[in-house]
Formats: C-alpha cells, structure tokens, sequence
C-alpha cells in the first residue's frame, strides 16, 4: 500500500509533469492510487499525494456503498460556470481539518483514459469541486494555498492542532479525546 504524503511535505508544491497518454505503466499506479484513496475513505487522489509527480487522479464520488472509480490522466480544466460557492472541504494530505474552499459549481474537464482515449466529464455538485481540488494538486495546491488568506490561517492553525491530536488521513475533523 502506497503511503499517502501528508503536509507541509514540498513534494505535495510540485508542479506534475504531463504524463504520456496510452502509457502502460500508468495502470499500475492508478491501481496503487485507487487502493490507497479506497483504504482512506477517500472521494479523490492525486498522483503527488502518494509521491508520484505526474498528472493523474482517481475520483469517486459515487455513492458510498458503490466503487466506480475514473481516472483521468492529464486532466485539464475546459470550463468553469455559476456563481462561486464555499464549502468544508477535507484533503487526505491535510488529515484532521476541513477548510472552506471558493469554487464554482459546474466544471468541464478533458482528459485521457488508460488507454490514451481522449474524453469529457462534466457537472456540478460534489464532480465539479472533486475534479477542481485534484488538479490543484497536480499544480502544487493544497487546502492551504485553494482557501482565502484568512481561512488559511486559520486551516494552519488548525492542522498543527490535528497533527498533535495524531489525526490521520481520512479524518477530516480532529479525534474526539479518549475519555478515561
Ligand atoms: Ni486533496
């Protein structure tokens, strides 16, 4: 099981290199993402977060009872619309927080599959800020450089008292104290 990177790691501010469409070494790592995002109640992974500077992620936001996992190699945004909207967002990088992040809520991604066939994904809702928040990824962006100044502030703070409560990935408020 690959580990998953946790900040302030600067791997995790690295700008990914395009990856090769149709390269066959991509499905293994997919695999080793898809393993990783699922053992950590994951909605999304990107490749820096398991150490791989490379453009791809996997996401599901299906429902949680369902696996239905796409990756998308060099995924790359083609269109934003509405409104921007805040919502908590959590990160398996930034275990023990959850950060009001600004986006808009309809996203048009183009990418290629693991065979190297072009496609198109596109919607709204809990797609569009999952598929915004990987690429950030991909271009050296966590929680903490997504949110607004004072929000991220406020998320450092935060993160350095989920570190102490021993928060892990997947958890995206700090560990009730152990009652004695
Ligand atoms: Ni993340």
């Amino acid at each position: 099981m690959l580990k998953i990177i946790e900040s302030p790691d600067p791997i995790l501010n690295q700008v990914c290199e395009p990856c090769i469409p149709g390269d066959k070494s991509l499905k293994k790592l997919a695999k080793q993402m898809e393993k990783a995002m699922y053992a950590n109640d994951g909605v999304g992974i990107a490749a820096p977060q398991v150490g791989v500077l490379k453009r791809i992620i996997v996401i599901d936001v299906s429902p949680e009872d369902v696996r239905d996992p796409l990756v998308l190699v060099n995924p790359e945004i083609l269109e934003l619309s509405g409104d921007p909207e805040i919502e908590d967002e959590g990160c398996l990088s930034c275990p023990g927080i959850s950060v009001p992040i600004e986006r808009q809520p309809w996203a048009r991604v183009g990418f290629y599959d693991l065979d190297g066939e072009r496609w198109e994904v596109e919607g709204d809702g809990l797609l569009a800020r999952c598929l915004q928040h990987e690429i950030d990824h991909l271009d050296g962006k966590t929680l903490f450089e997504s949110a607004s100044p004072r929000e991220r502030i406020r998320a450092l703070s935060a993160y350095e008292a989920a570190k102490r409560a021993g928060a892990k990935p997947g958890q995206t408020s700090i560990p009730e104290p152990k009652v004695r």
